[in-house]
């Protein structure tokens, strides 16, 4: 139930938003807000009104669940309140506390003035679902921190800290624990002294040489928004703001909020936020299963994963002692994540008290001997399953019993890592991606005998170390890579028939990919598939179509930008792509042997060809139980490949396009291409009921 509780504090009225848990502004709390203004503004004895939150924070906004509802619209509307505030005639004091983000900073900008407690935060964070602040926060901030600061916080859509908000003038004041007092004080004090009480909305906005400031922050934040349109629609309500009046202003912030809250880009987003809350819930694990104690954690390789596996666990704080097979591989690795935590240091994101204190967390050691304590071990040593059998049996002779033994492998089957050992209950797959500092996703491998509470040992692990935790089965590849590879396997296609990597690479780019494939493959280092693909050559089914272009190029020792060439040549100390002649010879000689006619390919045509191949693979990955909802290969293909938010992930984009579409064009793809072309039982079935993968509607 959602209260505005009005208590008197002699001659002030505190109303205090209670809705739990964030004080989200649904239309029964704008009611009670409503009646508790009503009730003070009407008491002549009462010379001041203070608005806090209850709970752990002021307000976090709007009800997302409102959204495309006739709740979100109903009387009495936010505008209405914020306008009722700012004529009050007595001065009214936001408290915040904890934070106020979207409406419920929106609602303290209508508020004559602002206390908040000193860590609390502040800000706009609705261009991350693909909105903007539409209620009036585009037009009022401006005028209350000027243009550059709110336009960075707006299209922006990062939270500024209370000392921050000070500075730019966000808030009157900072106070050392609850601001309620502080804001009582504040509010008796403004009464007394007499208004009239600065009201944001009546203020001018200042800007000098508005055009040349738009032009260059438009260019600026379009380059950086890959096809997103909110951050560049943020944008045109600041501008707005620089030259319309106020009610005229809100009148546009209103019209281009409505477009975007309509559209696909913002449902998409809202659809990832819901998916995100969704992958914490894994049916297999019983609601309340105890978790083991995750105090101690070990690595084992200190290469390019373990170095970036043992950050993050010193990062939250935990002691890892980190396994090599020899000292000069531990100084290697430590020499990586010093430079890396370094280069923090000199960004001003790190202290160099916390970067010291993260560094003497990681303990290096060359033996088993010292990993009798850890709690939680996870092995990135090479991809090899004899070297990786070999090292579990190891960590079951060392270990303590409960231990929980994890394997960063990329693709090999935890069931067949998990047999090296006599607990094979205890073993998991949790599957960082690189950078494993940086990147977000964590693929939580479920193996046959995985007990139910190492699952949820590993998805409370992953949060702690700020990852987001999806859980996933068994098979080649598990989700990601398993999409990865069908995605990958069309693009090559793509080539023999006449596109080059360029041209695939810039119309995925245009698509919204954060890189293109071959791109993608250059920076990664094509070795490692090369030899994934030579060991799995003499079980590779012989009908099936099969692009040498790959192996022609490795086996020249081009295998990416480490070796100055791979699927484009590189200049030297330059990442910078350049199309080489060489690959295009290759590619024609691979498509004349193949007997492929090569012809003109359309940018059409590739996007389709890729995406279609990961909505087809990803359905027969939900039919088999590997992903346990299509939200969750959403959420694994955005936040481990570089997929672009607002389009939803895989499985939403092809349910924006229509699955009686996409099933129509991947028969056609059958027919013409063969067999890798195989359509999803599943895709078939949705595709005929009219139904969607994500069919829990979010919008
Ligand atoms: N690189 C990636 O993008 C990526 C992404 C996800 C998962 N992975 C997986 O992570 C694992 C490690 O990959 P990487 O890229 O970090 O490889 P890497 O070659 O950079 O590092 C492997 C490290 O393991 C050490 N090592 C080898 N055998 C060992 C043993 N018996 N005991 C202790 N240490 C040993 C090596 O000395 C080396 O430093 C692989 O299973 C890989 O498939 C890699």
């Amino acid at each position: 139930m959602a209260s505005a509780r009005l208590t008197r504090h002699d001659d002030v009225a505190l109303i205090e938003l209670d809705h739990p848990p964030v004080n989200a502004m649904s239309h029964a709390l704008r009611q009670a807000l409503a009646a508790s203004l009503d009730a003070a503004l009407g008491d002549r004895s009462l010379l001041a009104v203070v608005i806090a939150g209850a709970g752990r924070l002021f307000c976090g906004g709007a009800d997302l669940r409102e959204f495309n509802t006739p709740a979100s619209v109903a009387a009495p509307s936010s505008n209405e309140l914020r306008a009722r505030i700012e004529r009050a005639g007595v001065p009214v004091v936001a408290a915040i506390h904890g934070s106020a983000l979207g409406g419920g900073l929106e609602l303290a900008l209508a508020c004559h003035y602002r206390i908040a407690a000193a860590d609390a935060q502040l800000g706009l964070p609705e261009v991350r679902r693909g909105l903007l602040p539409g209620g009036g926060g585009t037009q009022r901030l401006p005028r209350l921190i000027g243009v550059p600061a709110a336009l960075e916080m707006i299209a922006g859509g990062e939270p500024v800290d209370a000392t921050r908000g000070r500075s730019l003038g966000l808030v009157d004041a900072t106070s050392d624990g609850d601001p309620r007092s502080a804001a009582i004080a504040l509010a008796r004090e403004r009464a007394r002294a007499g208004g009239p009480h600065p009201v944001a909305a009546e203020r001018p906005v200042r800007i000098d040489d508005a055009a040349a400031f738009f032009a260059s922050a438009r260019e600026r934040i379009a380059r950086e928004a890959r096809g997103a349109q909110a951050p560049l629609e943020c944008l045109a309500c600041v501008e707005a703001a620089t030259r319309l009046p106020f009610d005229q202003g809100l009148a546009f912030e209103r019209e281009r909020f409505q477009g975007l809250v309509n559209g696909t880009q913002s449902k998409a987003l809202r659809h990832l936020f819901f998916a995100e809350r969704e992958a914490a819930r894994v049916p297999d694990v019983p609601e309340g299963t105890p978790l083991r104690p995750v105090r101690r954690v070990a690595v084992l390789g200190a290469g390019t994963m373990g170095s970036g596996i043992a950050m993050c666990a010193a990062a939250a704080g935990l002691p890892v002692v980190q396994l090599e097979t020899d000292r000069a591989a531990l100084d290697r690795g430590r020499g990586t994540v010093a430079k890396l935590w370094d280069a923090q240091v000199a960004r001003g994101k790190l202290t160099a008290a916390e970067r010291d204190a993260r560094l003497a967390r990681i303990v290096p050691t060359l033996s088993y001997d010292d990993l009798g304590d850890a709690d939680l071990v996870i092995e990135a040593v090479f991809e090899d399953l004899a070297v990786k059998q070999q090292v579990f049996a190891r960590l079951d002779a060392a270990c303590r019993p409960g231990a929980i033994l994890a394997t960063n492998t990329s693709r090999l089957s935890i069931d067949a890592i998990a047999q090296a050992t006599r607990r094979p209950a205890d073993v998991i797959g949790l599957h960082f991606f690189s950078p494993a500092h940086v990147m977000r996703l964590l693929e939580v491998v479920r193996g046959a005998a995985t007990a139910p509470d190492v699952i949820a040992t590993s998805m409370a692990f992953g949060r702690t170390v700020g990852k987001l935790p999806v859980r996933v089965g068994n098979c080649d590849g598990f989700v990601g890579n398993r999409m990865l590879s069908a995605y990958t396997r069309e693009a090559g296609f793509l080539l023999e028939e006449g596109a080059s990597p360029q041209q695939v690479d810039e119309a995925l780019q245009r698509f919204g990919m954060a890189m293109g494939p071959f791109r993608v493959g250059d920076l990664a280092g094509l070795d490692i598939g090369w030899a994934g693909r030579k060991r799995a050559a003499a079980t590779r089914p012989a009908h099936l179509r099969y692009s040498k272009v790959a192996d022609r190029i490795c086996e020249l020792g081009r295998f990416g930008q480490k070796t100055g060439a791979g699927w484009y040549r590189y200049e030297a100390g330059s990442r910078t792509p350049v199309p080489d002649p060489v690959v295009g010879d290759i590619v024609a000689q691979c498509a004349a042997e193949a007997g492929i006619e090569r012809r003109a390919i359309t940018d059409e045509e590739i996007v389709e060809r890729t995406m279609y191949a990961l909505a087809n693979e990803g359905a027969k990955i939900l039919a088999e139980g590997i992903a346990l909802r299509a939200s969750d290969v959403d959420l694994v293909y955005v936040n481990g490949y570089g997929y672009p938010a607002w389009r939803g992930g895989p499985m939403f984009h092809a349910d924006t396009v229509g699955l009686a579409t996409v099933a129509e064009r991947v028969r056609a793809f059958h027919a013409r291409h063969g067999e890798w072309w195989t359509p999803a039982p599943l895709l078939l079935r949705l595709a005929a009921e009219g139904r969607r993968f994500n069919d829990r509607e979010s919008a």
